[in-house]
């Protein structure tokens, strides 16, 4: 059986260096394997919790669907959309908000950060926190969880939020009494290196201080690679290869022979500026063709949003009759699949009570019965008597009657016809599979009410 592997990518910003080595580069070759059936998705709802800047939204989704693409990702082998193409996830997140405890919430970490930063400032602790953010690890629960995954790579500061998919998969299943969902878990790449940016810390967006993959072309990677910071050696001076970011990046792209080639030449004294000239190469060998293909993408955002359509309606095909399962499975059923009186009595416990006469007079004064089964269902409705003893006359019979009673079936109801004269009728009900077993209680009830007799 083949695993299946989930994982989100929240559209904000341009992809950088760090993000192809860290994230892009190990989920494409995931996803190459056959033991994989692979799930990866633009998280662009998760981008609206961090940016309302309607055109960046659009930039970032094209971008990184090119760059995926570009890298080599497959979308004939791999489930590849947008999260806002799959009306089922904002769905099952209300599913689960609704069994997932406030106070896991409070504990997930973004949030902790947040109410932390502003008590410091004093300033009132949810100030700037938006319910989106609160909600955030809902979110990505039905992510993960509308489609069953197995495994979801992530950074390591989304393991608290795998951890919290998995404690809402749990209580749903407790709550509901079956195990809808399947216990996703979480997956670390610890081979995968995090690569230094240009001031040594960690290459990220926050610190201001990545390399682009694609954007601004070849010109703009080499000035970029340029600017990495190192220390004063001059050349001709040992340079040590373990304290370098040039090193650290350049092992991250090339194989065993080619590392230890240019761990020799810092050894050996090479200048900084001929160092970052050799990183640059070696890192333009393999980024350049892919850039080629993301160039040629981003000219036909037809060609991807085809490719992301596509992808939706895969991934469709799975969550679609996921969401309509829980959606039985919690009680937002088709009021035409059971009509209320139907479930009404499946889900009352069955009584031995006896069925039971009930009169009452109309609105213009004639009188009326009904017939409840010994549950509560209304089984029969008189004809109205103008006179009270008449319909008094007509509940003794029906009670006499047992299996000799006359049951039309009208389209979608049914009739208790006495002497040729239609005396009592049922309800409508809303599908003839329910009217059969309607009948089958009201021949049960008149065969009790005769045994009494
Ligand atoms: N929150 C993740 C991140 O910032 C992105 C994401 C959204 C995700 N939904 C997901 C990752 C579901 C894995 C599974 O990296």
């Amino acid at each position: 059986m083949k695993t299946r592997v989930l994982t989100g990518i929240t559209t904000t910003g341009t992809p950088h260096l760090g993000n192809y080595v860290g994230a892009i580069r190990p989920a494409v070759a995931a996803s190459w394997r056959d033991d994989v059936d692979a799930f990866y998705f633009m998280a662009d709802y998760h981008a609206l919790i961090k940016s309302d800047d309607p055109a960046r939204i659009e930039r970032s989704r094209l971008e990184i669907a090119a760059t995926w693409l570009a890298a080599g990702l497959d979308p004939q082998k791999v489930t590849f959309y947008r999260q806002s193409d799959i009306p089922e996830i904002p769905e099952l997140t209300w599913f689960l908000t609704c069994v997932t405890a406030k106070g896991l919430l409070n504990r997930a970490h973004a949030y902790k950060a947040a109410v932390d930063k502003n008590t410091e400032a004093g300033e009132d602790a949810d100030a700037g926190v938006t319910a989106g953010l609160y909600m955030y690890p809902v979110l990505m629960a039905a992510d993960i969880l509308a489609f069953n995954a197995n495994k979801v790579p992530v950074g390591r500061d989304q393991i608290q939020h795998i951890e919290m998919a998995r404690d809402i998969a749990q209580r749903f299943n407790h709550i509901y009494g079956r195990e809808f969902f399947a216990l996703p878990e979480v997956v670390i790449e610890e081979q995968v290196a995090t690569l230094p940016g240009l001031d040594g810390r960690k290459m990220s967006k926050s610190y201001d201080n990545t390399i682009p993959l694609f954007a601004g072309g070849q010109k703009h990677l080499r000035e970029t690679i340029m600017r990495i910071v190192t220390d004063s050696r001059l050349p001709g001076e040992a340079k040590d290869p373990d304290s370098s970011s040039l090193f650290t990046i350049f092992r991250a792209f090339a194989s065993e022979a080619e590392s230890s080639a240019f761990r020799q030449a810092l050894v050996d004294g090479i200048g900084w500026g001929e160092a970052k000239q050799v990183l640059f190469e070696r890192i333009e060998t393999d980024v350049a063709p892919m850039r080629e293909s993301y160039d040629a993408l981003m000219a036909r955002p037809a060609v991807i949003e085809e490719i992301l359509q596509e992808g939706a309606k895969k991934a469709r095909a799975i969550a679609a009759p996921k969401v309509a399962e829980l959606r039985d499975a919690i009680g937002l059923r088709s009021g035409v699949a059971i009509a209320p009186q139907a479930a009404a009595a499946k889900a009352a416990p069955k009584s031995d009570k006896p069925p039971r006469f009930a009169s009452f007079r109309d609105g213009d004064g004639s009188f009326r019965f009904r017939l409840f089964s010994g549950d509560g269902e209304e089984l029969l409705l008189s004809r109205a008597f103008a006179d009270p003893k008449a319909a008094g006359a007509l509940q003794k019979r029906i009670k006499q009657l047992g299996d000799s009673a006359v049951l039309a079936v009208e389209s979608l109801s049914l009739a208790l016809d006495l002497d040729g004269e239609q005396v009592a009728v049922t309800p409508t009900y809303h599908d003839e599979a329910t009217r059969d077993e309607a009948l089958s209680r009201l021949r049960a009830a008149l065969d009790q009410l005769a045994a009494q007799e």
